[in-house]
């Protein structure tokens, strides 16, 4: 039986999302607060040789099916190794994305559909969902500023998605936000073009809240 408490990270490319995340672990760790942070696609030694094939521009002929499929088999690897190991010990796991990523980035960025996205999901993640979303939403044009910005900056190659045009970020965009809209609430819509301080002040109260109201239920 699931115990702990599953809470994802979502965005586009470039909303800040990773520094937000150091910040909302340092700030939970303070409260003493048993964490399992984690990323996708990723979080375990398959699933970051998978997030190799799936982030090098050398893929760049990568099939949006197979795209799709490695997201799902990384994250079953995941699952099965990270997500429900902590979840059983009571954990909150933390995750740098999980499955709205699927259907932000491959149903609409990649147009195969929601449904196609949904069949993975129901054999996959079945009743695994995420507890509580925190969206960073910000417009393509500025994003991928920063995020070409940041790759200038440690002289990387840009990865895949990133080298994806803004029409592409845009239609991201709107899929996470008809998330959001579907579910408020359990996915909670954060603005990211605000200063960083305000962004994560933003974060913790979302995060706090939730917390304290599981609590009480429990
Ligand atoms: P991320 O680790 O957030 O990027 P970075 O740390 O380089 O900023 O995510 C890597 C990319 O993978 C990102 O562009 C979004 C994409 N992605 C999908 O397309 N589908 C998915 O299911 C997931 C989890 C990620």
């Amino acid at each position: 039986m699931k115990q702990g408490l599953f809470i994802t990270l979502e965005g586009i490319d470039g909303t800040g999302k990773s520094t937000q995340l150091r910040l909302l672990v340092q700030h939970l760790k303070k409260r003493r607060l048993a964490v399992r942070v984690t990323r996708e696609p990723g979080g375990t030694k398959i699933g970051e040789r998978i997030r190799k094939i799936l982030l090098a521009s050398a893929t760049a002929r990568l099939a949006p099916l197979a795209e799709l499929a490695l997201m799902y088999a990384a994250r079953a690897q995941h699952l099965q190794e990270v997500i429900l190991p902590a979840l059983a010990r009571g954990e909150i796991v933390l995750s740098d994305r999980y499955n709205d990523a699927s259907l932000a980035y491959q149903g609409y960025g990649r147009e195969l559909g929601a449904e196609t996205v949904r069949a993975f999901d129901r054999i996959i993640c079945a009743r695994i969902q995420p507890d509580l979303t925190i969206l960073l939403d910000l417009a393509p044009r500025l994003s991928l500023q920063r995020a070409h910005g940041r790759q200038s900056r440690r002289k990387s190659k840009q990865e895949r998605f990133e080298l994806q045009g803004t029409n592409f970020h845009k239609r991201v965009r709107d899929g996470y936000l008809a998330i959001a809209r579907k579910e408020p609430r359990r996915v909670k819509v954060v603005q990211a073009d605000g200063p960083l301080a305000e962004v994560q002040a933003k974060i913790r109260k979302l995060v706090d809240t939730f917390l304290a109201r599981r609590r009480k239920r429990s």
